[in-house]
């Protein structure tokens, strides 16, 4: 591909039409749908003499074009397979008439109007508006729209849109109709329409101001009641943006429909969310407390993007991070607020570093808000979501909660019903707060993780302690110079009694407080008045999206393991530790190098899970150790999976047999609070720290832990233990492995949902015949392969959750993934593209796996790919 196909931010103009009213009509029928568009132009006030109205089609059969009333004859405009080209538009406003035919039953894209078991839904983020009619598809047209939906009543006697219903009724022939307006003006790729034969249920909330809200959830029949913990969640997230933001929802109605077919987790759409019914449906037989936390999360995502997306939205797909990121930081906190705010820190960090340190460090890299690109739909990405909320919850930690808050608002308030720019953001923050912020805009531009370099000396005579840091960002594809970042440090020097230490002045750098603001190459921190050789704990709660490397030695990170304040860096210090005796024991060819550390790092668990102070969820994730993707990413260079599997097994095995007494008797008083089976959040954290000894024991060897996962598994009264059980067993190969898979599929593979987590279990086991067995499942008829939760489960399953059996040293496993791509390709190019981001890492192997991934990589060269598949291909190969 050459740079012609790439779209760049710097050029970047202002539409020369705008579209302040559109109205559209749907006919709605099994063969196909009519779609007639009344959209009633504007020239914008940047609009040149003689230019010609371009707008955005594809798909569309085109049935007629008019003006003002008039059919159009057909020397005035051009179609094309991207568009619609009026030669000669009016000068002054006019009303343009078009009518199109599409077909929602063979669009397997999931893009544009789609039908999903037998319902017709939408999905136009981003670009999915230009198959449903032409138009201006760009997120800075924002046009209040009018949409009448006509079907027949039987078929479809659920007709939703955006907005307010103002109107409906009966049609002959079996037929109705129903009008939906919506007054807040949007851009198309907010739109949504929902049709068919759905079951719902019902509630309302009462806003601050005291408007009255119709809360709505629809699904298919009989699945009613797993829709209610949505509902619950729905209800608490729109208290929260009122508390904790000042937003209110600003329509009389809110509705959210489950689909079960879907590309990504759900759409915002104004008035009308779309989900994937994954982060929907939920009850208590078969959801797990990870579902539970996950629906939550979505829904709560979704729903702020009511202001955060919709209200204000976005001037270009450049700034996608300035909606996604902002609303995963609100939904992070959201989150925290109702659960416990260090596990969730936790948790997001590791997904942070499990997903974005390594998509930042490879071929895909990209800066949060990238300046080009050749496919939009592949920058939906970990950077832009995740990197993107660690941007802004910067700010937070530069400002505080209350100067976060003055910059939110008064961002909001400068941009509401606008389309803003991450210039616009920024802005906001730096007019409220009367602050500069051009160096931390970097942030948004700049690819790569920052790499912190600490070391430090202590003066006993003098009483001055000097922290020296330094950074360095890699380069990563078209930015091979690295500028440096303004990293925030939130810090404490802990003092051998477990304070932190006062200091009477701090000079080298800017330090307030507990913060050191961090902006140079390189840093010597002086400070003085320090009565004792402190432990330095930087980076607490995980304060700056960088990795850190320091010269702290065991005794230190055990010291801070056991006493730092911050529980976020008790956490750090754990995983510091094992962290390197896997990397150690992965580069000594898969084998533990160090006991004795290795029984420091156990000792300080027992004392983990014997701290009263300590809730057990906090305790769960100090018991979870690193896993092997962490080692990989941490080894850097010539990589062998098995190495890496054998030396992570090697240190579980032997902190579990250390530990075994310790974690039978936990396992065994935890019960009491953990069953039985509760939702509530007590029992919830009792259940992952039980889980969680669970898994260590077993990881130890004793016949007494093995014996327990079978009946772990059999006496389960909730899906989450029953999945712990089935984990284990598969991790660590035990016997039971397969009977107890195929007794979870006898009785519960008849729900999708739980069909997936069968999928991606038996695709994760690190078993020379996993391959056999998941290219057996794909090749099934009765295999949905076409349903993207489906497939993925499958396939990720295997390509991130099975790194030995993914990256066999024969090849085998990539041959297999591209074979997926292949197929998928012409069925839904997006998924395709997403199932080979899965070979973002393969320069980390050594050269023989590096060697067959190339091979299968390269297959796909010269095939007729899509260009989503295609842009993926050609930057994965690129370095
Ligand atoms: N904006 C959606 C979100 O909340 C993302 C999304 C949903 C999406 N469906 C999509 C992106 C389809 C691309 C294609 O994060
Ligand atoms: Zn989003």
């Amino acid at each position: 591909m050459t740079d012609a196909d790439l779209t760049y931010l710097k050029d970047y103009s202002a539409p020369e039409f705008i579209i302040p009213r559109t109205e559209l009509s749907f006919e709605l029928r099994d063969e196909a749908t009519i779609v007639r568009a009344r959209l009633f132009v504007e020239p914008a006030a940047v609009r040149k003499a003689d230019s010609k109205l371009r707008l955005d089609g594809r798909s569309l059969r085109l049935i007629s074009v008019g003006i003002g009333g008039l059919p159009l004859g057909a020397e005035f405009y051009s179609v094309d397979s991207s568009g619609l080209t009026l030669h000669e538009p009016p000068e002054d406003a006019f009303e343009l008439d078009i009518v199109t035919e599409i077909d929602p039953a063979g669009n397997t894209e999931l893009m544009g109007l789609y039908r999903s078991s037998g319902i017709w839904c939408t999905q136009c983020e981003p670009e999915g508006f230009r198959r449903i009619t032409y138009f201006l598809d760009r997120p800075d047209v924002l046009s209040v729209y009018t949409v009448r939906i006509e079907a027949d009543a039987k078929a479809a006697p659920v007709l939703l849109a955006n907005g307010n219903l103002t109107e409906s009724d009966e049609l002959a022939g079996g037929r109705h109709f129903a009008v939906w307006h919506d007054p807040f003006p949007k851009p198309s790729y907010l739109f949504a329409l929902v049709a068919g034969d759905l079951g719902h249920i019902e509630d309302n909330f009462t806003t601050a101001s005291g408007r009255e809200v119709a809360l709505g959830i629809y699904c298919e029949h009989g699945k009613e009641e797993k829709c209610l913990y949505a509902m619950d969640a729905l209800k608490r997230s729109m208290a929260w943006d009122e508390k904790r933001f000042g937003r209110e929802y600003d329509l009389n109605l809110f509705n959210i429909v489950a689909v079960s077919d879907f590309n990504f987790g759900a759409m915002e759409n104004k008035g009308l969310n779309i989900f994937n019914d994954r982060y929907v449906l939920a009850d208590p037989a078969t959801a797990t407390d990870a579902d539970y936390a996950n629906i939550e999360g979505v829904i709560a995502h979704e729903y702020f993007h009511n202001w955060t997306g919709d209200r204000v939205t976005c001037r270009d797909w450049f700034q996608l991070c300035l909606k996604e990121g902002l609303t995963v930081y609100r939904d992070q906190e959201f989150s925290s607020d109702e659960r416990s705010r260090a596990v969730k820190r936790i948790e997001d960090v590791r997904k942070l570093r499990a997903a974005q340190f390594p998509e930042d460090s490879g071929p895909l890299a990209h800066a949060a808000r990238p300046d080009s690109f050749r496919e939009i739909e592949n920058f939906y990405t970990t950077t832009v979501y995740e990197k993107g909320a660690e941007i802004v919850r910067m700010l937070s930690t530069l400002y505080g909660t209350d100067g976060f808050l003055k910059g939110f608002t008064r961002y909001i308030e400068d941009n509401d019903g606008k389309a803003a720019t991450i210039e616009d953001w920024v802005g906001a923050f730096e007019r409220a707060l009367d602050t500069d912020l051009s160096h931390f805009l970097e942030w948004y531009k700049q690819a790569g993780t920052p790499e912190i370099t600490v070391s430090d000396a202590y003066e006993p005579e003098t009483q001055t302690y000097r922290l020296t840091l330094s950074q360095k960002t890699r380069p990563t594809p078209s930015q091979p110079d690295k500028q440096p970042m303004m990293v925030p440090v939130k810090f404490g020097l802990v003092g051998p009694n477990g304070h932190d230490l006062e200091f009477t002045s701090a000079e080298g750098a800017r330090v307030e407080g507990d913060l050191i603001v961090f902006d140079q190459p390189e840093a010597e921190i002086v400070f003085s008045g320090i009565s004792a050789r402190p432990v330095p704990s930087l980076f607490r709660g995980f304060s700056a999206p960088v990795s850190m490397n320091s010269n702290m030695s065991d005794e230190d990170r055990l010291f801070l393991a056991r006493h730092d304040s911050d529980p976020f860096n008790r956490w750090q210090a754990l995983q510091d530790i094992a962290l390197d005796l896997m990397v150690a024991g992965a580069r000594a060819g898969g084998v533990l190098t160090d006991t004795a550390k290795a029984d420091g790092l156990a000792a300080a668990l027992s004392d983990t899970l014997a701290d009263a102070s300590l809730d057990n969820a906090f305790k769960a994730q100090a018991l979870a150790l690193p896993g092997q993707s962490t080692v990989t990413q941490a080894l850097a260079h010539d990589v062998d999976p098995d190495a890496v599997y054998a030396a992570h097994k090697a240190l579980l095995a032997h902190i579990g047999a250390a530990l075994t007494e310790e974690l039978e008797t936990a396992y065994g008083v935890l019960a009491d609070t953990a069953l039985p089976y509760s939702t509530e959040a007590v029992a919830t954290r009792a259940r992952s720290l039980r889980n969680q000894c669970l898994a260590l024991w077993a990881a130890g060897g004793s016949d007494a832990a093995a014996a327990r996962i079978g009946t772990h598994y059999h006496q389960a009264d909730n899906m989450t233990d029953r999945m712990v059980a089935l984990e284990i067993a598969t991790s660590l190969g035990l016997p039971e492995t397969d009977g107890l898979l195929d007794d979870f599929k006898a009785n519960f593979g008849g729900n999708p949902l739980l069909y997936d987590k069968w999928l991606a279990l038996v695709a994760s086991r690190p078993a020379a015949e996993t391959l056999d067995r998941v290219k057996a499942i794909y090749a099934d008829p009765a295999f949905p392969r076409h349903n993207p939760n489906r497939l993925r489960s499958l396939v990720f399953g295997l390509a991130t959750g099975n790194p030995t059996q993914f990256a066999r040293p024969d090849g085998a496993g990539f041959r297999f993934v591209i074979s997926v791509c292949a197929d998928t390709d012409p069925v839904n190019a997006q998924v395709s593209a997403r199932i080979l981001t899965a070979f973002r890492s393969f320069r980390l192997y050594e050269a023989g796996r590096q060697a067959r991934a190339t091979e299968a990589l390269e297959s796909l060269k010269g095939k007729d790919l899509s260009r989503n598949l295609s842009d993926i291909l050609s930057r994965v190969l690129s370095q």
